[in-house]
């Protein structure tokens, strides 16, 4: 990552939890302005309550160096984040969902050494607009066969397919992007999106997740509702090689104040009764990515079709599919093409799509 091209925002923010740590930004008092030390103090506080304990407003601002006002100031902001902190008299502030922190160690200790060879960038920030925004501003290519890779404790800005935003509470999800470098052949064979679907789907399947599912092109679904959203952004001259940033985001304990913002059946990870520590999904799921994202490049998608028919739910179902300037077409689905387009069947007549939005029928 070329450090040059970042903010002192986004700079504060790989220091808070990143590899490194500049000396300057290592105490809230030496933030060179206001902002950056409100940024901190609001980022020592959260870690300070992590675990869920209660703790007092005068032991949280002698940690932290600052009036017991000033942490109240700081308790509030939180909820503008989406995390809910609890305040009793006589006990002091927790948080109502205790979290662990996302760190650059702790997912470096849990990727296998070859797949953390293959990431040529790693990193952990506070807050961002969007992960794959992020990347995007970052160097065009890394090595080929190498990425770059970053997850977030909160998206002010989250991204989502057809131009919908992706709700990004504080600590309550993982968001997570990978910049891929992509050869025009393997682009250009289709189906990457529908892979790195089920490269999510198998780290899911990892962390002991099951009644899990995929809805063309790349939504996961778990007992159907929404668990997973993949996007993707592809960059590069025609002749490529492409640039694609890889955009995944999994709910994993959504606060109801968050959850009222999603338009759409969602589920989260707790849901399924599994309480997975972010970090070692994060670890799982780049795994997952450059492992599919290996094969891919080598077979194209025909080594994942049988996969995907497994977890395919609605080959067989009556749909409708939004496409092009909000066409519709209704019919049967009837899987993928070669290529990962959607097989439509209307009255006998199969057509395929190659993006789109579906729903499921009840007749
Ligand atoms: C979808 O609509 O299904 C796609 C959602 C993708 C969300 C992820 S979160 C990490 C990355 N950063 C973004 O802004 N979007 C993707």
């Amino acid at each position: 990552m070329d450090v040059t091209r970042l903010g002192p925002r986004e700079l504060a923010c790989r220091a808070l939890c990143g590899r490194e740590k500049p000396k300057e930004l290592s105490s809230i008092a030496e933030q060179p302005c206001a902002k950056l030390r409100r940024m901190v103090l609001r980022y020592r506080l959260v870690e300070l309550l992590a675990d869920g304990k209660f703790r007092s407003g005068e032991w949280l601002g002698r940690e932290l160096g600052v009036s017991r006002a000033a942490i109240w100031k700081q308790v509030r902001a939180l909820a503008g984040l989406g995390l809910d902190v609890q305040a009793v008299r006589g006990q002091g502030y927790r948080l109502a969902a205790p979290f662990q922190p996302l760190r650059v160690a702790r997912i470096q200790t849990l990727l296998p050494a070859p797949v953390a060879a293959r990431l040529s960038c790693l990193e952990v920030l506070q807050e961002i607009d969007s992960t794959s925004d992020y990347l995007k501003r970052g160097a065009p290519f890394g090595a080929a066969g190498h990425g770059r890779a970053c997850v977030a404790e909160w998206q002010s800005a989250g991204r989502g397919r057809r131009g919908r935003r992706w709700v990004s509470p504080y600590g309550s999800s993982l968001y997570l992007s990978l910049a891929w470098q992509v050869s025009s052949a393997a682009l250009q064979s289709g189906g990457l999106s529908l892979v790195v679907a089920l490269a999510v789907l198998r780290a899911l399947q990892g962390c002991g997740v099951a009644d899990m599912g995929l809805k063309w092109p790349n939504d996961i679904l778990y007992q159907g509702r929404k668990l997973a959203g993949i996007l993707l952004d592809v960059s590069g001259e025609s002749t490529g090689p492409f640039l694609v940033v890889v955009g995944i985001g999994v709910n994993c304990r959504l606060p109801a104040s968050a959850a009222r913002d999603i338009d759409q059946p969602w589920a989260d990870l707790s849901q399924s009764g599994v309480s997975v520590d972010r970090n070692r999904l994060a670890a799982l799921i780049l795994e997952a990515l450059v492992q599919t994202l290996d094969t891919f490049t080598r077979e194209g998608l025909g080594a994942f079709s049988a996969e995907w028919e497994r977890f395919d739910l609605i080959a067989g179902r009556a749909v409708e599919l939004t496409h092009d300037n909000d066409n519709r077409i209704a019919g049967i689905a009837r899987g993928i093409d070669s290529r990962g387009a959607l097989l439509i069947d209307q009255d006998g007549d199969t057509k395929s799509f190659h993006a789109g939005e579906v729903s499921v029928r009840l007749i």
